[in-house]
């Protein structure tokens, strides 16, 4: 959450910031500002979006080759002008831009304020900046010596970057918890919270590390420890394009990923699944095979719609692998007291690699002597780098808030992983370990036919696009993509949603079908088929509207659903990356048709790098 950009260089500022604060915006919308060096130091903010920070700057002194933008996801203090970053300090010599939260801010504040300090805004940024400037004044001493050690004082989670008018080419960040990467070009250097800001003009990056400082020049990358000893700075070579962050004519980043998903899904499995000679190599893991072979039990991690991909796979590791599986919301594992035991294997699960609960947690069992095996999309991001081992998604950035390509790409890699367990341990036979590595690839084929629904889909999302709640149902493999199918209901078109599993609808939600209500059951022939169209039924009988997502060749009356949406045959082991295509073109259409904004819904962020 909260996007940020730096420039110092030959190049004008400003239009490199906006241009990467509109590649971040996927961050956070509340607000957007930049600060700029040119003789004297030009702060420009505003509430809403990079766009209204454009049109307010018409006319003024944008120019400066030193500058630093910012795009807010509200944290303290509400989304407006004074609250929006970059901040100044109270000498009005240093402006600062942060993504992350400072948890001890009151404090300081109180202390400040004792001093004589006066706030400008309700943020804890604005505190630690003075804060800083405070001891800059008080020791005499540089900008980059009052930063490390107002650093020491502070408790929470940061990524900053600080230019001061005195020192029109320098910008000094810092990071612990929030990303930060640098590009490197020639006599010039961009900061941002991810690659795709620098990507069209620098493939070289580094990726800076927790507790470190940069300071940076046009011709100067300097990398210090909190303890002020140099650091190497490892570059890395981006393996990026620049199309794979546009829209490529699709109205929405969003429909662009759930149309890219056939090729993101082949690519995920391409050189990994063999399904002619039944091999999976999966290399990130293999210094700990033997570890998670056996395995007593595994802990998956991951919060929202990642979370729901390791409901999938709880269900298929414990069929195909007999290990038992415990999916757990990050957020919570971190704060209760879990029992850990040294070479206990954890699943992280995250399309950023930022997601601030499931790095704690991680971090949490890291130190208690668990394994940790990270499904992250984003290469080089925090959960990637703290994991022990683990296997890229590879589906290329998502940027659309929603979460759509990386989910299905994190069921295959999960599928993958627990496919070469079973097939290792011997927990399935090789007749149906082959059958399931076909079925696996497979997969992208058939997404395409699914896609080819989506105009029907769109339909659909006219016709039931007024409800004001919907109920979505699915047994087994299933039901966690009911409730990813709820989940994308209520972020894209603030339709209220609930998933359930089928049978359970009948201890409570049940009240709440009426003909008004759509009930969408995801109901394609797997074990739990008969059962699921029992539920149908049960919805039907009290006249609720039923969207039945079903497997092509099945006969369901009728008369049980109002709509059918079908799917081509798969196993139930792979079939949730088909049954959840549906659910995302529906959540998409109805977004569009009550003319939400789909890529960035209300008060969310894609990145949450807070708790
Ligand atoms: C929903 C969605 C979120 C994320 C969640 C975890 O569409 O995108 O629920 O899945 O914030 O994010 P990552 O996977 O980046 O850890």
């Amino acid at each position: 959450m909260c996007g940020i950009v730096g420039y110092t260089g030959k190049r004008q500022a400003y239009p490199v910031i906006i241009k990467g604060l509109k590649r971040l915006e996927y961050r956070g919308y509340d607000s957007a500002g930049v600060a700029l060096i040119n003789d004297g130091l030009h702060v420009f903010k505003k509430k809403g979006r990079v766009s209204d920070l454009e049109e307010s700057v018409v006319g003024e002194n944008i120019g400066g080759h030193t500058g630093i933008g910012h795009t807010r996801w509200a944290t303290h203090g509400e989304p407006s002008d004074r609250n929006a970053h970059p901040h100044t300090s109270q000498s009005g010599k240093i402006a600062m831009i942060h993504n992350g939260i400072i948890e001890n801010y009151a404090q300081i504040k109180k202390e400040l304020t004792a001093k004589g300090y006066v706030f400008k805004s309700d943020t804890d940024t604005e505190v630690l900046l003075n804060f800083i400037d405070d001891i800059q004044q008080k020791n005499e001493c540089t900008l980059e010596e009052a930063l490390r050690i107002a650093l020491r004082r502070v408790v929470g989670a940061y990524c900053l970057l600080l230019i001061h008018k005195d020192d029109p080419e320098t910008i000094i960040a810092a990071r612990k918890g929030s990303p930060l990467v640098i590009g490197i070009g020639k006599d010039e250097h961009f900061l941002a919270s991810d690659a795709s800001p620098i990507i069209e003009y620098t493939k070289e990056v580094v990726y800076v590390n927790d507790y470190e400082i940069a300071i940076v020049r046009p011709d100067e990358l300097i990398l210090k420890n909190l303890g002020n000893e140099k650091q190497t700075p490892f570059i890395t070579k981006l393996d990026m394009e620049l199309a794979a962050i546009e829209k490529g004519g699709y109205d929405h980043f969003m429909l662009k990923e759930i149309f890219e998903q056939p090729q993101t899904i082949y690519d995920c499995l391409r050189g990994r699944l063999d399904a002619v000679h039944g091999n999976i190599i999966l290399s990130g893991m293999n210094q700990y095979a033997e570890q998670i072979m056996n395995a007593p039990r595994i802990i998956i991690l991951a919060c929202g719609t990642s979370w729901h991909a390791g409901l999938v796979a709880e269900y298929i590791i414990e069929e195909l692998c007999r290990i038992p599986v415990e999916v757990e919301y990050a957020s919570e594992f971190r704060y209760r007291n879990p029992v850990i035991h040294k070479g206990d294997v954890i699943i992280a699960i995250s399309q950023s690699g930022e997601t601030a609960d499931t790095l704690v947690a991680i971090e949490t069992a890291k130190e208690q002597g668990a394994i940790i095996l990270g499904i992250v999309n984003v290469v080089g991001s925090s959960i990637a780098r703290k994991s022990h081992a683990g296997a890229y998604t590879h589906a290329g950035p998502e940027i659309g808030v929603a979460s759509t390509k990386a989910f299905t790409a994190q069921l295959a890699v999960l599928t993958m992983i627990a496919l070469k367990i079973a097939h290792e341990k011997g927990s399935i036979n090789n007749e149906r370990f082959m059958h399931l590595c076909k079925e696996l690839a497979d997969i992208p084929e058939k997404v395409a036919l699914v896609l080819t629904q989506a105009e029907a889909i769109k339909v659909l999302a006219e016709k039931y696009k007024d409800a004001t709640d919907a109920l979505y149902l699915g047994r087994g493999y299933n039901f966690p993509i009911a409730l990813e199918g709820a989940l994308k209901l209520k972020e894209i078109s603030y339709i209220h949603a609930e998933g359930y599993p089928a049978a359970e609808m009948k201890h409570g939600p049940i009240a709440l079908v009426t003909d008004t209500l759509p009930v969408v059951f995801v109901a394609t022939k797997d074990s739990y088929h008969e059962k699921v169209v029992s539920n149908m039924q049960e919805i039907k009988a009290r006249k609720g509207r039923v969207i039945a997502v079903i497997t092509e060749g099945d006969t369901i009356s009728p008369t049980l659903a109002d709509d059918v949406i079908i799917m081509p045959p798969a196993d139930e082991i792979v079939a949730p990356m088909l049954s959840t295509i549906p659910m995302q073109l529906l959540a998409y259409y109805i977004g569009v048709a009550k003319g939400y904004d789909v890529d960035k819904p209300r008060n969310l962020a894609k990145s949450v790098t807070v708790e």
